[in-house]
């Protein structure tokens, strides 16, 4: 028999995503974002976001469905993303899921974001190999985790950020920089123009005393705000590009390091890398080196499917639903600061 159609919906941040999957493929999807109305304030406020879900929400349900050429009553499951997240943002998805699930009568899967990420790389390219090591790296995680079977056993954690995540150290430093906001892309196009050597910033925690996969990144935050102080005290105007360009190159540097050398010391073919920061182009192409130079396959979701979306989430809830894993039940409650 066939697998059913999953809809899954994600809201844990400012992107309203419903998406549609069935056996792996990718049937369609809709995203739609407040990001706009959040520039003014140089992040996500929780209040506009959580407003912004109501607003889309049935609307973007409703485009990913046309677009798959679906109906909602050929919908059989409802995956959504419990947590982390934004608690007002996560209520609002939870609350649509349930009433579509409650409704059409069919069960209801609670996901994790960063599985979700994960799951998103099966999307494009054929399933995700057991076991591989993936790189998340967004505004909110940097992390190296094992992935044994994603529907069936809990993740292994390498290692993580002790302080700033990868997505944060660019949206900081682009704010020090006076580039716009969400920094992440900014500071990819301003880097283009920009010497990556012109400023010697740090690679945090790559000593040979250091955890292998930890990483650290207000060091390189501060670093440049110093540089850019540096260059104002002396009268002259720091080159943007030039900052930009070196911050792009250490974090792309120290990310790729420990993501290869995890897949190494624990003898595996391949590396995954999601989230938003590997839309950035730096962080590909070096990856890309390292990991043929290091006879790595490497999956890195086409740019849609890094950033947040409903997708991630349907692809998640189809390897659940096919794996045979047991649905929530329809109390189940948001967790904002899911652990892994
Ligand atoms: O995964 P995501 O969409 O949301 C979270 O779950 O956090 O990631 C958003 C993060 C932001 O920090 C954004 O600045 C960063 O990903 N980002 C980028 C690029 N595109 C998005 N960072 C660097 N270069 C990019 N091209
Ligand atoms: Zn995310």
């Amino acid at each position: 028999p066939e697998s059913p159609v999953v809809l899954g919906i994600e809201s844990s941040c400012d992107e309203t995503g419903a998406g549609l999957v069935r056996d792996g493929v990718l049937l369609g999807q809709a995203v739609a974002s407040s990001m706009d109305e959040h520039a003014r304030y140089g992040g996500v406020v929780p209040e506009i976001a959580a407003r912004a879900h109501v607003h889309a929400m049935a609307p973007v349900v409703r485009e990913a469905l046309d677009r798959a050429g679906l109906t909602l009553g050929q919908v059989g499951a409802v995956a959504v993303t419990t947590g982390p997240g934004l608690s007002g943002a996560l209520q609002v998805g939870v609350a649509a899921a349930k009433s579509y699930a409650f409704s059409l009568g069919v069960p209801l899967y609670g996901v994790h974001h960063l599985a979700g990420h994960v799951a998103a790389a099966g999307l494009a390219g054929g399933p995700l190999p057991n076991p591989c090591v993936v790189l998340i790296v967004s505004g909110g995680h940097t992390s190296l985790l094992l992935v044994r079977d994603l529907a069936r056993d809990p993740i292994v954690h390498l290692g993580d950020t002790l302080d700033d995540a990868a997505g944060e150290c660019f949206d900081k430093t682009a704010r020090i920089l006076g580039l716009p906001y969400p920094g992440g892309p900014a500071v990819d196009r301003a880097a283009r123009d920009g010497d990556p050597h012109a400023v010697r910033l740090p690679r945090p925690l790559t000593g040979p005393g250091d955890h292998p996969y930890a990483f650290s990144f207000s060091g390189l935050k501060t670093a440049a705000a110093r540089w850019v102080e540096g260059h104002r005290a002396a009268g002259a105007e720091p080159r943007v590009a030039d900052a930009a360009a070196s911050l792009q190159e250490a974090i792309a540097d120290t990310l790729t390091r420990k993501a290869v050398r995890a897949c190494v010391d624990h003898g595996i073919g391949t590396l995954v890398v999601v989230g938003g920061v590997a839309a950035n182009s730096r962080v590909r192409a070096l990856t890309e080196q390292r990991c043929a130079a290091a006879g790595i396959a490497l999956r890195v979701p086409p740019l849609p499917l890094c950033t947040d979306n409903g997708a991630m989430v349907a692809a998640i809830g189809d390897l659940l639903v096919r794996a045979g894993a047991a649905p929530a039940p329809l109390d189940v409650s948001i967790d904002p600061s899911a652990p892994l």
